[in-house]
């Protein structure tokens, strides 16, 4: 039984949708979110510059004292979920394994779809930890760049989210199951069911990961007791008014009284 916080972190905004989910299993739990909103997007920048960026923010949770780290961002579980394991003392939860996992369960053909940021894509981690798993499994990846800016406009239902999709998606082949590999994917939903249409199985990091926090804090004896109604604090790198709108856009309340600018340095 333990009452610290859970540590859960991303570049932006975009964890949100993992810590939505992770608030809605574990409602005893205290949360304390951080995004890199100052230095948004990872997704397009090198594997040194990500994992100097994702250790600051692992630094500043470790010394709030946080009982687990969960790695909200797939471009940052892509690229460096070992160095962050590594000089955390706490246990470390990426987004991969899990998808992996729920990716593997939900395809019938065999013919999967992986879509991320670049930095997830060229890093192959899906094709990996899916092959680690099955290796008959064949995964189609695709980078989409343009999605991240899209859904923070506010355009995820809109023409322009279903052009990108349409460009994006074409060349995936005939898959039965499709990933959301980036935080801010499961917001273009609607749009991107509609472009590979209704037979194919859309998933996403979110809930997958939400249960693997719940097993591994059950596995270290971490859960806080059930009479505790938990709380959540949101730090950010930046926070200006748009912030604290397309927040509350991406976890579905608002959290401008529940808001903080931190600083790393
Ligand atoms: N959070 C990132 C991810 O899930 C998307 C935004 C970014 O590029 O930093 O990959």
């Amino acid at each position: 039984m333990d009452k610290m916080p859970i540590g859960v972190f991303d570049s932006g905004i975009g964890g949100l949708t993992v810590a939505k989910e992770i608030i809605n299993l574990l409602p005893n739990e205290n949360i304390i979110y951080l995004g890199d909103t100052a230095r948004v997007p990872y997704g397009s920048r090198g594997v040194e510059t990500i994992t100097e960026f994702a250790l600051q923010l692992v630094n500043f949770l470790l010394k709030k004292e946080v009982k687990m780290l969960v790695v909200a961002c797939n471009t940052i579980s892509a690229t460096c979920l070992s160095e962050i394991q590594g000089v955390s003392p706490v246990p470390v939860i990426g987004v991969i394994k899990p998808a992996s996992q729920k990716i593997v369960d939900t395809t019938k053909s065999g013919n999967v779809g992986v879509i991320g940021t670049r930095a997830t894509i060229y890093s192959k981690i899906y094709e990996k930890e899916i092959h680690d798993l099955n290796p008959n499994i064949s995964v189609s990846s695709m980078a989409c760049p343009l999605f991240v800016p899209i859904v923070e406009e506010g355009f995820g239902e809109t023409e322009i989210a279903l052009l990108a999709a349409e460009k994006y998606l074409e060349d995936l082949g005939n898959i039965d199951t499709l990933h959301l590999g980036c935080t801010h994917y499961p917001l273009l939903k609607n749009v991107i069911q509609k472009v590979v249409g209704s037979s194919v199985s859309i998933i996403d990091s979110a809930i997958p990961t939400s249960i693997e926090v719940k097993e591994v804090l059950m596995g270290n004896n971490l859960l806080s007791e059930n009479s505790h109604i938990g709380s959540q604090i949101y730090y950010f790198t930046d926070l200006s008014e748009n912030t604290i709108q397309t927040a509350s856009m991406f976890l579905g309340s608002d959290i401008s009284d529940r808001s903080e600018k931190i600083s790393l340095s």
